[in-house]
């Protein structure tokens, strides 16, 4: 959606006056509508299933106390419940080492009825994490984050994506914005989220381009994108000037913010933000300034933007890890 300017005519002297209305506000993408469409979509796939006598079963490690990946994995579990699958949730101390961890993931490997392992990331830093992702059958891999997976990705075959990324092309693709042919500028690089969702807008025929840390220009750059993904991790990276006029912006941070003049930066006058902020002492802001909905066409929110669509698209690819190994079709065949 455009900025816009109010043109008033006077008839006598033919002046024309712009008046600044920058308070047009984008389309705001709701996640949380599109991750319960997807749900009520894979509980009817779990049906289907346990019809055959199949139960979809997905098995999460949780090593050690980290508040932020408590949270996560409570929310995983009972999305995993609310949709009749089954889930095991493991909770080794952080002392744990990473052959114990292997052997975890190696005998959850050997378990039929489970289709799903993920390894809630970070690790304890004294553990290997690339070593014990390397072990989790890429089968089971719902989080996508395996070397066979990502080669499936970037050679389009059939595989596991990873859950954020399949989640962003979920919000574009079921909110009607074309992909072919546009220009995409990804900001962040990370194995998790920047690459995979620049390797799923290419595979969507999309132009990609993907900023990091060390780009120069990066305002400039994203100007030229119809669709702009940010996944830096900085509060309110992507400002008002980064934004094309009536582009899409996918904002994958989550940020906390607790300190009083960054929140006034991003929230000044508004009423509800102020309200929670001062009862908690903080709130949460993504990678983009909210000021950015006034340029966009159409923004997700933080939170209840990509957000909710992590955790629709991990019970989806349970499913399809299901369907995969031991799914109806595949009995048939064998
Ligand atoms: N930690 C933060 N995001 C993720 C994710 O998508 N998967 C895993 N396994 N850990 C995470």
């Amino acid at each position: 959606m455009q900025r816009q300017a109010c043109r008033c005519t006077f008839a006598f002297f033919v002046v024309k006056i712009f008046i600044p209305m920058n308070t047009i506000a984008a389309t705001i993408l709701d996640g949380n509508k599109i991750a319960t469409q997807i749900k009520a979509e894979v509980a009817e796939e779990v049906q289907k299933l346990s019809a055959a006598g199949i139960r979809p079963g997905l098995a999460v490690i949780l090593a050690g106390h980290n508040p932020a990946s408590e949270i996560y994995v409570r929310n995983k579990v009972k999305s995993c419940q609310q949709l009749g699958m089954l889930s095991e949730n493991l909770t080794p101390p952080d002392s744990v080492t990473t052959a114990e961890l292997l052997q975890m993931v190696n005998e959850l490997n050997s378990r039929d009825e489970i289709d799903g392992i993920l390894v809630q990331l970070p690790l304890p830093p004294q553990v290997d994490s690339k070593k014990v992702l390397l072990a989790v059958s890429p089968e089971k891999d719902v989080d996508g984050f395996h070397p066979v997976n990502v080669g499936n990705l970037s050679t389009q075959r059939p595989g596991l994506v990873p859950c954020t990324p399949a989640g962003v092309i979920e919000i574009l693709r079921r909110s009607n914005i074309p992909i072919e042919g546009r220009n995409a500028v990804v900001i962040g690089r990370s194995d998790i989220v920047g690459k995979p969702v620049a390797m799923l807008l290419l595979n969507n025929n999309a132009t990609v381009t993907v900023c990091h840390s060390k780009t120069k220009n990066i305002a400039q750059i994203a100007q030229q994108a119809d669709i702009l993904v940010a996944a830096i991790g900085k509060a309110g990276f992507v400002t008002e000037d980064f934004i094309k006029p009536g582009a899409a912006v996918i904002d994958v941070g989550i940020n906390k913010v607790t300190d009083r003049s960054e929140f006034e930066r991003f929230f000044s006058g508004d009423p509800a933000r102020e309200k929670s902020f001062a009862e908690k002492g903080s709130t949460l802001v993504g990678d983009v300034d909210p000021h950015v909905a006034a340029v966009a066409g159409a923004i997700t929110p933080v939170p209840g933007g990509v957000g909710p669509l992590t955790i629709a698209m991990l019970m989806a690819n349970t499913v399809k890890a299901c369907r995969m190994r031991r799914g109806p079709e595949r009995q048939a065949r064998s």
